[in-house]
């Protein structure tokens, strides 16, 4: 066992770094009060080769690994989660959803652009009778010959108006269940795309979370990934990885919480003397460090899988269920190490405490990380 980064895993949680404190801090309130996108930072976190960190270089990639890509994501998310989704959609769910499944000339096509962070893209599996049920498709996607027919609406879309690209899974034949769904490369720009409005949200509020409707649209059969009836597979494939990425971006939130707590306990006087010399704090703090190692440790397990090209699936479950609580307590605790002044936006815990939420919630709850790993260890 080796728990020592290469140089090059350092470099680029460098790069991360530097550029959430230089470019994603400045403005991050605002854009979260306003529910601004983050476009600027995007486009440069694209520039930077961090929407297709895995992706290889023949396709537009960094050609970086999984550990790589989970210390960049933490960064980032120590910040800003709402431009740390964009770029684990991206490189996740559609990036790598197209370099391990489609085909050559959807690569070219799609994959280069996406990785090379020219575009981002979406990943449009959810609707509103099929969150966690995900074999539940409504959405259809009919064969007609040279074409599919794709009608139904998609909710909850991450990226859902900034994305140019959408991977979209679709039902061509009922009576196959989850072996008739069909996942297809589908451009924005296509006629028939409605785009809903931007939700509201409680949490990573500059994100663009919107529903999309499909009316008709014509999707060229060649833009279908796989072979008939893998859509559901896929889906499932791309979101193991998806899993990893969400875990980093939980990670990330706690760690940002700790480091503010022990920033404040440091400097911040109570009876006294600092609140550092409090056991009270002290206690908390611990459970906090003591905690997020145990999600990076899994985190790190699942990464480390992947990169070897092993099962990472109940892996990557388990990360995502446990760091996903973790952020959701240590930036509750962060909150209340910061007392009155943890309930006003200028300290940042607030925006991590409800950013946190959202980890337990997307790319599969926790009941469902539970169902897998449940169903793993009874089989
Ligand atoms: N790899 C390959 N195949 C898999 C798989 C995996 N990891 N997991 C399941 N499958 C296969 C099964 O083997 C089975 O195939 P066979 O019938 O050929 O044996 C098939 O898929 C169906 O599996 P299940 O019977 O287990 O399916 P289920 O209906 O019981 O559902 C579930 C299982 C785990 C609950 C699944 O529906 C699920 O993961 N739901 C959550 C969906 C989700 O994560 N949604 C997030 C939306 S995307 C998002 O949030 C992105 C964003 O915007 C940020």
């Amino acid at each position: 066992m080796d728990f020592q980064y290469t140089e090059e895993q350092i470099a680029i949680q460098q790069a991360a770094r530097e550029f959430a404190q230089k470019e994603l801090l400045p403005g991050v309130i605002e854009r979260d009060e306003h529910q601004k996108f983050p476009a600027e930072q995007i486009k440069k976190l694209g520039e930077l080769g961090f929407l297709g960190i895995m992706v290889d270089p023949n396709y537009g990639g960094a050609g970086m690994d999984t550990v790589s890509y989970v210390l960049a994501m933490e960064e980032l998310s120590k910040v800003d989660a709402s431009a740390s989704v964009v770029v684990s959609v991206n490189n996740s769910l559609v990036c790598w959803g197209l370099e391990a499944f489609g085909s050559e000339e959807q690569k070219q096509k799609y994959l280069i652009p996406l990785a090379s962070g020219q575009v981002h893209g979406a990943f449009l599996l959810s609707e509103p009778e099929a969150g966690s049920d995900a074999t539940s498709q409504r959405t259809t996607a009919e064969d007609k010959g040279d074409y599919y027919l794709m009608n139904g609406t998609k909710n909850w879309i991450t990226n859902g108006s900034s994305a140019t690209y959408y991977l979209v899974i679709a039902q061509t034949d009922i009576e196959k269940g989850h072996k008739g769904i069909n996942a297809f490369i589908v451009e924005k720009a296509w006629a028939g795309i409605t785009i809903g409005n931007k939700e509201n949200k409680m949490g990573i509020r500059g994100s663009d979370t919107h529903s999309i409707m499909f009316q008709d649209v014509k999707v060229p059969k060649e833009n279908r990934i796989g072979e008939d009836g893998f859509g559901f597979k896929f889906a499932m494939k791309v979101l193991a990885g998806g899993r990893i990425g969400i875990a980093a971006q939980a990670l990330g939130i706690a760690s940002g919480a700790y480091e503010l707590s022990l920033k404040y306990a440091k400097e911040r006087r109570a009876f006294g003397t600092e609140i550092m010399n409090h056991q009270a704090i002290q206690f908390k703090l611990a459970d906090m460090a003591t905690e997020i190692e145990a999600a990076r440790l899994l985190i790190m397990k699942a990464a480390f899988l992947k990169d070897q090209h092993e099962d990472y699936a109940i892996a990557s479950s388990m990360a995502k269920v446990f760091a996903s609580e973790v952020a959701m307590k240590t930036t509750t605790e962060a909150v209340q190490i910061h007392g009155g002044y943890g309930y006003v936006k200028e300290y940042h815990v607030e925006r991590l405490m409800r950013d946190a939420k959202i980890t337990q919630i997307y790319e599969g709850t926790s009941e469902v990380q539970r169902i897998v790993i449940g169903r793993s260890i009874l089989k």
